[in-house]
């Protein structure tokens, strides 16, 4: 008697030839049947990388718009748009002072489509900041912090500050009078406390405020090491480190037993889902 797959779908060897090798190299590649049964239904999230972020069963609350408003999710659409066109920008953008400005003003008015690329990241800059800011909003009148959610929580807290240190570092890289003036303030806000060191007459021994200005500007002022240093976060440390956060981000939400909901018993102290 023929045997054939669990899913109803017969082997190379049962169909045979070139149909049997093609179906073989098909079955190698989708790896379920027809999603008309709740097991293929499953099947399909498994075995993709990309779906399989998703649990196979959710809650109806979870699919609710108006209970999440999206919020999370457009968080990482607007950091996906912002990996993207960024990559763009990095073929064209040289972080020095000499050339930095130029590239910008290239990026505007000469390249190609460089100026809506420019745009894109821009207000996906925007968005992003402000979006992220309502997505955490949204998780606290919710009290979705609470009940096993709390480490998600504090992810949350570096995943704000890791935009914030995104669109900080963002400021300077077209080397414009805005630019240079903005980071000099937020250098000398950095550099602070030194004004408690100074009322304690420590800055000699523990100038915490001046290391942190010089640590993020590379001296004393706003030039070409600050330009590479901010180049460097970002472009390649905060968003590596941004998307390291958001794959924990999302696998405690699975592991949190999908989104909160209301009613919802408290989970046990490590967080797991029942
Ligand atoms: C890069 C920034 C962020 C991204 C991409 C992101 C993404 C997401 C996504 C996709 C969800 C699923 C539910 C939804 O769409 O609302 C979610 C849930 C959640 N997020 Fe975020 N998030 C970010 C920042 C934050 C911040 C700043 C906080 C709070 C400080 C936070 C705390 C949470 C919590 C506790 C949940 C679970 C909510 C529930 O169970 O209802 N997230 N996040």
């Amino acid at each position: 008697m023929m045997e054939t797959h669990s899913t109803g779908i017969k082997s190379e060897a049962e169909i045979g030839g070139v149909r049997g090798l093609l179906r073989h190299v098909y079955r190698s590649v989708i790896r379920h049947g027809y999603p008309d049964t709740p097991r293929n239904r499953s099947l399909v999230i498994i075995s993709n990388l990309f779906l399989h972020i998703h649990s196979v069963r959710v809650h109806k609350n979870s699919l609710r718009a108006g209970y999440t408003l999206g919020l999370g999710v457009l968080s990482f659409v607007f950091f996906i748009i912002l990996a993207v066109t960024g990559v763009i920008l990095m073929v064209y953008y040289i972080p020095s002072p000499d050339q930095a400005y130029d590239r910008i003003k290239d990026l505007e008015f000469v390249i190609p489509g460089g100026r809506l690329i420019r745009n894109l990241h821009r207000w996906s800059a925007h968005g992003m900041v402000a979006v992220v800011i309502l997505h955490m909003a949204r998780v606290f009148y919710t009290g979705s912090y609470k009940n096993g959610r709390e480490f998600n929580w504090v992810v949350g807290i570096v995943l704000l500050v890791l935009t914030l240190g995104l669109s900080y570092s963002g400021y300077l890289l077209p080397w414009d009078q805005l630019a240079f003036w903005a980071v000099t303030i937020g250098a000398n806000i950095a550099a602070s406390p030194v004004e408690l060191t100074d009322a304690l007459g420590i800055t000699e021994y523990a100038d915490i405020g001046g290391m942190t200005k010089r640590l993020l500007l590379g001296g004393n002022e706003v030039g070409a090491d600050a330009l590479i240093r901010f180049y460097v976060l970002h472009c390649v440390v905060l968003p590596l480190a941004a998307a390291v956060g958001i794959g924990v981000h999302f696998w405690r939400i699975r592991k949190d037993g999908g989104l909160s909901r209301p009613g919802e018993k408290a989970h046990g102290h490590n967080g797991e889902a029942p």
